[in-house]
């Protein structure tokens, strides 16, 4: 077991030496007066070889096969962090004079240009920090737009049962009533069900399309005149925006607000909490309610807020270098968009076609970008669910796909080998998931006790959610 950076800690012992300062001493009695704040002491040799050790039990991108579902955990180029670190984008300050960011500004605007046309929008704001983020905020832009409208009693959100957690958080957050709509035997929106529940109090419906099962709904038009005939808008959850670049637009399909996840389709990194992005796209008639601190085109200066704005959303112009990988990812690959496209959804149809002679497909059609197995049978027969499994790829150096979700099918496993993943990885990868289904049959207890390589082996989830231990105490 990996030990904390305090259990190395050794009196006396240190990582900085700093040179000697000409300037004068200053005293910190003022500091010292507030106790013991029991830093760790440590070597400079140790202190990197316990950061690097703990990098090294980490999975990412960079280490392996990482294909978890609805996330698109895609390859981060390394041209995209050349340029987020250029001197120019990287060492301006957010309240430094607008003449000396100019050239910054004309690459936010080109970045909103460029997210616009992919997705068939009038505007976006770079605002957003998160995917979530960007729920909430179209969210707000939606329910200010009824309050507009005086449409007050427009208080129900409908979110498909196979939606992804925050949009009813987000919903909610905005003052919402979240109402399920369930999905039909091929995966889509129950158009009859839809229909019985879309009145003169809906704001809106929130869609993923594709959605979480890897799906595109056929009846997207369908769907947007039911709600738009009876006054609601359409907001587009874009987390699986990577399926259609190139290829369909929210837009076209008659969303009104959508929001992307930078961090997914656009190639830049995240995890681990690291700065994301969720620009929020609208039509023209949502565009005074956008954000104050969006570089909007017919705002006089940086400072003025749309006429009807919902307000600010984070601090400044948002993650302003996340954005800035983001433009980088576009314009190198152009109208090659459209390529990645199709090549993770040709990636996710492979898989899926290797793996149907031995495991079961949720959905067995034509899949977009992602695709559902079941281990339903495998629990029933050999007592092997989807989390063993998930525990026994860790021992393969394949991160797992997502689990139990979305929640419609019975021990999910949702897997989404994106385009950049090449023939050779997604056949180890098939491979590796075939042997393992042999063992499930031959020693079912092997899975049911993986992992064994692992610094951490078997929580107990129950303890761990219930009981969490958060801190550090120290004997
Ligand atoms: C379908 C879907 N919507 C929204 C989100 C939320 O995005 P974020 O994690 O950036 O907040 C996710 C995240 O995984 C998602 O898969």
């Amino acid at each position: 077991m990996a030990k904390l950076i305090f259990e190395l800690s050794s009196l006396g012992h240190q990582a900085v030496t700093f040179p000697p300062s000409h300037l004068p001493s200053v005293s910190f009695d003022e500091f010292e007066n507030q106790g013991n704040i029991d830093l760790p002491e440590i070597a400079e040799i140790d202190l990197v070889r316990h950061y690097i050790g703990l990098s090294k039990m980490a999975h990412g991108v960079d280490t392996g096969f990482y294909p978890l579902g609805s996330c698109t955990m895609k390859y981060n180029p390394k041209l995209n962090e050349d340029v987020a670190s250029l001197e120019g984008f990287a060492k301006i300050h957010p309240l430094q004079p607008l003449w000396s960011v100019q050239g910054n500004l004309k690459a936010m605007r080109h970045l909103q240009d460029a997210l616009s046309e992919i997705c068939g929008m009038d505007e976006f704001t770079l605002q957003p920090a998160a995917g979530a983020h960007g729920e909430f905020t179209g969210m707000l832009i939606i329910a200010a737009y009824h309050r507009q409208n005086n449409d007050l009693k427009r208080t129900k959100v409908i979110v498909p049962d196979a939606a992804h957690g925050t949009n009813p958080a987000s919903a909610v957050m905005a003052g919402f009533d979240v109402v399920t709509v369930k999905s039909n035997a091929c995966g889509g929106v129950d158009l009859d069900e839809l229909r019985s529940l879309v009145d003169e109090n809906t704001a809106a419906l929130m869609l993923t399309n594709p959605n979480t099962l890897g799906l595109f709904d056929p009846n997207i038009k369908a769907i947007a005149d039911l709600v738009h005939e009876a006054g609601g808008l359409l907001y587009y959850d874009g987390a699986n925006l990577n399926a259609i670049m190139g290829l369909s637009r929210p837009g076209d399909m008659g969303f009104d607000v959508v929001h992307l996840n930078l961090h997914k389709t656009f190639s830049t990194p995240h995890g681990g909490g690291g700065p994301g992005s969720g620009p929020v796209g609208v039509k023209t008639h949502l565009i005074p309610y956008l954000p104050k601190g969006s570089y909007l085109k017919d705002l006089p200066t940086l400072e003025s807020a749309p006429s009807l704005s919902i307000g600010r959303m984070r601090s400044f112009h948002g993650n302003f270098l996340t954005t800035m990988r983001a433009l980088t990812y576009i314009l190198f690959n152009g109208k090659g968009l459209k390529d990645v496209s199709m090549n993770a959804v040709l990636n996710a149809n492979y898989m899926m076609h290797q793996l149907s002679d031995v495991y079961t497909v949720a959905y067995p059609q034509t899949c977009m970008h992602e695709f559902v197995l079941t281990l339903e049978k495998e629990k029933d027969q050999y007592n092997v669910s989807a989390k063993d499994l998930s525990k026994a790829m860790l021992d393969h150096n394949m991160h797992p796909p997502t689990m139990y979700f979305p929640q419609i099918v019975h021990e999910a496993l949702m897997i989404e080998p994106n385009e950049t993943e090449s023939k050779a990885t997604l056949d180890e990868a098939i491979s590796l998931l075939k042997q393992l289904h042999q063992t499930m049959i031959d020693d079912p207890s092997y899975l049911q006790n993986a992992p064994y390589t692992t610094p951490v082996l078997r929580v107990d989830d129950v303890l761990a959610a219930r009981v969490p231990i958060l801190k550090y105490h120290k004997e």
